[in-house]
């Protein structure tokens, strides 16, 4: 007879389960910080990754599965199926999007780009394939400034879409002469200034992390700015015992892991009335559910496929981001002295 600790749960099962169907499908799950908690030990229980969108996208062209399986939402998984077409992309729940992807039609982005042909077009990754395969360039938040000034110091001119607060974020930071589509995150946008500064009144030494998708008012107050990696490898090297954090909550997680010592707390999305203060939980995220991660391998449906004329068109852009984020990194490295990726990401002044 079994005693209570050796008793299986339906949920240690449902876990088991997915660990052998990994196995047997040779698949490896790729994971973002802001899906369940569960999801991201599963991944790293099974040997694949949890990271922000730069290092999910890295991960699943390097490593030899033949399956890859992204618990995050749609952009991410058509990047993996871009960048490996011979792979299978395998997602949770093929509605998991992104208010930024869905604000930024391809057709509505070719007349934009239409326009201004004398501006070099960059895109954030998070949109679709279609408008992704208009772009000069593909960044995400962990190289889009880097890039940027790049362009700039070329003296070139650029068009931007679709987030408008990374946007006038880069454009701050660089000088660059930007047009802005106007797109937002519907979960970093909800952020609030005023509140912040009210928080922060109340634990006068903590550090405020922020994702620059998150608007001026918020991003102004943030002692790091920064990819979801970044806010991490910061929560745990800067000398603070107290964290506010603007981005999405599923990042706490493994904030906690990282620095159990720590105290992290959730920045706010709404005043003193509102029912809930601090919801920053991204909707399309949360619908990478443990059965869905299972049906998914049982299956094989929700496989995300991308049509190959555009898929080669959008594989470009996105590669020259990779190959400058590899060969920056290669610089760094070289000139000496980095000990390890928080000197490293400092040295460079990425996002
Ligand atoms: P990161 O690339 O920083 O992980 O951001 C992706 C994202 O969707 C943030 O909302
Ligand atoms: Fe898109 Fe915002 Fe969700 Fe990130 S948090 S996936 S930007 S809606």
């Amino acid at each position: 007879m079994l005693n209570q600790q050796e008793k299986v749960t339906p949920r240690s099962e449902l876990i088991h389960r997915i660990k052998q169907l990994l196995k047997q499908e040779n698949a490896v799950l790729v994971a973002h910080y802001y899906v369940a908690p569960e999801i991201q030990d599963l991944a790293l229980e099974s040997g694949g990754c949890v990271g922000d969108s730069l290092e999910m996208a890295r991960f699943g062209r390097e490593h030899p599965a033949t399956t890859v399986v992204v618990a995050g939402v749609r952009f991410m998984g058509e990047t993996a199926s871009i960048l490996s077409p011979e792979k299978r992309i395998l997602m949770p729940s093929l509605e998991a999007t992104c208010s930024l992807d869905l604000g930024c039609p391809a057709d509505k982005f070719a007349d934009f780009c239409a326009q201004h042909p004398d501006r070099t077009v960059v895109v954030y990754a998070n949109t679709s394939a279609a408008v992704k395969a208009q772009a000069d360039w593909v960044v995400t938040s962990s190289v889009g400034l880097d890039i940027v000034a790049s362009l700039h110091a070329n003296g070139e001119k650029i068009l931007w879409a679709p987030d408008r607060h990374l946007g006038s974020y880069i454009q701050r930071e660089t000088g660059a002469d930007m047009l802005l589509w106007h797109g937002d995150c519907i979960v970093h946008d909800e952020f609030k200034g005023l509140e912040l500064e009210a928080l922060r009144r109340q634990h006068p030494d903590a550090k405020v992390l922020v994702h620059p998708e998150a608007p001026e008012s918020v991003v102004q107050q943030a002692d790091v700015v920064g990819s979801t990696t970044r806010l991490i490898k910061a929560s745990t090297e800067l000398d603070a015992t107290h964290f506010i954090v603007a981005t999405d909550q599923g990042i706490l997680h493994e904030m906690r892991k990282q620095a159990p010592n720590k105290t992290f707390l959730a920045a706010p999305t709404a005043g003193e009335s509102a029912s809930c203060k601090s919801c920053a939980f991204c909707p399309w995220m949360a619908m990478n559910e443990l059965d869905k991660l299972a049906s998914a391998l049982e299956s094989g449906l929700n496989q995300i496929t991308v049509d190959p004329a555009l898929a080669r068109a959008a594989r470009l852009p996105i590669e020259r981001m990779l190959n400058f984020s590899a060969q920056q990194q290669r610089r760094v490295r070289s000139s000496g002295n980095i000990e390890n990726d928080m000197e490293l990401y400092q040295h460079v002044g990425a996002v």
